[in-house]
């Protein structure tokens, strides 16, 4: 609902201005805290952090390291469940003296491991306010942590498949752990989807994999020369599965959408193959209008693709037993864009076409669908595994960096995060992606046919350039570009429930800190991008998560002091505690209870 389709945004904050500040700040009226940090205790019994004198079996039973996706599950008013992706670690940041994973002791690795993954954690609101903090006593019962080393299965086409067998897995059925776990979603029916990501960091020896295996690698960004890949961290010392010459198939076994019930903690997550294997940013998912589960999904690398899943059966609302195979059979899709003006006018000078827009049509084209595959010269496990390949033969769209997207709750619309690609160079411009070194990104807007997220043709436009607005090359929506905030590097997108999207930085090209911004997408002030909050110093912000009741809005802030050469010994950022850094979630809320953007 809302009052977003009838052209008023409801924001009325008055915008933080860019700053480089080794703190978190918010509008005048708003207010935020720490709700929890990287160490903090999660199980019950768990020790207190302890920066100087860490341990695998404390970081195992504590909050894990740069946390990224965040949602919450209500359980009532004023309590929830929180989860938060880990997805990887600063070893430089975490360990005094530390160089590489060769010199590493082996307790450090065994951190890092532990220091992957994922958080269960209860939360509770405090009085009567926006603010929620970690609920520190009591049993606790769901709270629960995920690591490089806990227990999976896969399921869907490709799980069995000789591809994912390995000598601890002869049936190709089940994994330890997940890796590089981004932005990630939500089930209809209350589960976790959580995505791998930059997964192909963590194996070593690529150069002794065999021949015929190499060509798979180098396309998922593997080096196949290297014996020690710069800045592996070795898990290979600790565990013998992440050297490829040794076991070449096990890395197939990265690069999945997790699902996860955190009403379970004994749960199995599950890896869900029918949804391809690429660097997962983050699945979204909505319902088509014939009542399928339908699941966005992006590629996040340079030059990659934008896909999506369409289920078999359909969604039963309150069928939990039905609902949870949904994602097991299915059709996966990959987006073709086309430009509806002359290439000619794609000149890359960021002056709009002559019919004023960057948009056009698309289609999704079917890659596999169950056991049948679609690719010439594929068969549907392979489709599945090597996704990748598979959206090369069919001409996909190249697009730069897919990272989250979401549906707008007004609308129907799609809008996806692009969020930047220097690599892009002025004879690869297309209307879609119409930048050449695209360093500050751009914000995708997908209608699909007839507004159903089951459709197979779409139309697409781009509302929003980003950049300094005195940048030529910038575009908001036609908006005034004298009243809205610079913005670069779109990251994780969400949507209140007005239909304004929030839009969280990952990377800012503009050498200030990364934020949080709002853009209405209807009305008058569609484009009218504002800051809303700006992250410490060198952190990029995650989440964010907005409540069901619009009081509170959640932001992951990852890896705060990020520089190159920082060390624990000369910090680049003290955030939150004045002492080393810690990737931690934060809470911001209106003083007197109003809604998040008043
Ligand atoms: Fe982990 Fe695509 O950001
Ligand atoms: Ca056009
Ligand atoms: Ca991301
Ligand atoms: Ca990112």
């Amino acid at each position: 609902g809302g009052n977003g389709g009838h052209g008023s945004s409801g924001l009325k904050f008055t915008p933080v201005p860019p700053n480089k500040l080794d703190e978190l700040t918010v509008p005048a009226g708003y207010d935020h805290s720490v709700v929890v940090r990287w160490g903090d205790p999660v199980l019950p019994g768990a020790p207190a952090f302890n920066f100087n004198n860490q341990t695998a079996a404390a970081q195992a039973t504590q909050f894990g390291y740069n946390c990224d996706f965040v949602t919450l599950f209500p359980m009532g008013k004023d309590r929830a469940l929180l989860w938060v992706n880990h997805e990887y670690t600063d070893e430089n940041l975490m360990f005094r003296g530390y160089t590489d994973g060769t010199a590493a002791t082996e307790e450090q690795i065994k951190i890092g491991l532990a220091a992957h993954g994922g958080s269960v954690v209860e939360i509770a609101r405090v009085g009567k306010s926006g603010k929620w903090a970690l609920v520190t006593s009591g049993r606790r019962k769901y709270n629960r942590r995920i690591t490089a080393q806990t227990p999976m299965r896969f399921s869907g086409p490709a799980a069995g498949s000789d591809l994912l067998k390995t000598a601890a897995d002869p049936h190709g059925k089940v994994v330890k752990g997940m890796l590089n776990n981004c932005a990630g979603g939500t089930t209809p029916w209350g589960t976790i989807l959580t995505a791998e990501e930059n997964w192909n960091q963590y194996f070593v020896g690529g150069n002794g994999v065999p021949e015929a295996q190499k060509a798979n690698l180098t396309r998922y960004g593997v080096s196949t020369t290297a014996a020690i890949p710069s800045g592996s961290r070795r898990f290979d010392r600790i565990e013998e599965r992440f050297d490829l010459a040794k076991h070449p198939h096990e890395i197939n076994r990265f690069g999945w959408i997790v699902e996860i019930d955190p009403f379970d903690p004994d749960g199995t997550p599950i890896k869900r193959t029918a949804l391809g294997r690429m660097a997962h940013e983050a699945a979204t998912t909505t319902i088509a209008k014939d009542g399928k589960l339908v699941a966005y999904m992006g590629d996040d690398s340079r030059f990659e693709y934008f896909f999506k899943f369409v289920s078999k059966n359909r969604y039963i609302p309150g069928f939990d037993r039905h609902n949870r195979d949904l994602l097991d059979e299915g059709t996966l899709y990959v987006a073709k864009l086309t430009g509806d003006s002359p290439a000619a006018e794609i000149d890359g000078t960021g002056k709009l076409p002559a019919d004023g827009a960057f948009d056009g049509s698309g289609v999704w084209i079917p890659l596999v669908s169950g056991n049948k595959s679609f690719v010439p010269g594929m068969t549907a496990q392979e489709v599945l595994v090597f996704t990748r390949t598979a959206a090369d033969k069919v001409g996909a769209t190249k697009m730069d960096r897919p990272e989250d997207m979401e549906r707008n709750p007004v609308n129907g619309a799609i809008y996806l995060a692009l969020t930047n690609n220097t690599n892009r160079t002025a004879a690869q411009l297309d209307e879609a992606n119409p930048r050449p070194s695209n360093k500050h990104g751009h914000i995708l807007e997908i209608v699909e046919y007839r507004n159903d997220a089951g459709a197979t043709k779409f139309a697409w436009s781009l509302p929003l350039i980003c950049g300094d607005p005195n940048d030529p090359s910038t575009y908001f929506a036609g908006f005034d570009k004298t009243k809205v905030s610079p913005i670069s590097c779109p990251d994780n997108v969400a949507f209140d429930a007005d239909g304004n999207l929030w839009i969280s930085t990952d990377g800012n090209a503009l050498g200030t800190n990364d934020g949080l911004f709002v853009m209405p997408t209807q009305g008058k002030e569609r484009g009218f991008v504002r800051q809303f909050l700006t992250v410490p110093f060198a952190a990029e912000t995650c989440g964010p998560f907005i409540t069901a009741d619009q009081r509170s809005v959640f932001v992951a802030v990852q890896h705060p002091g990020e520089t190159t050469g920082a060390t624990p010994d000369a910090p680049t950022s003290r955030w939150p505690d004045g002492d080393q850094p810690r990737p931690s979630v934060a809470v911001a809320w209106h003083k007197q209870g109003k809604k998040i953007g008043s």
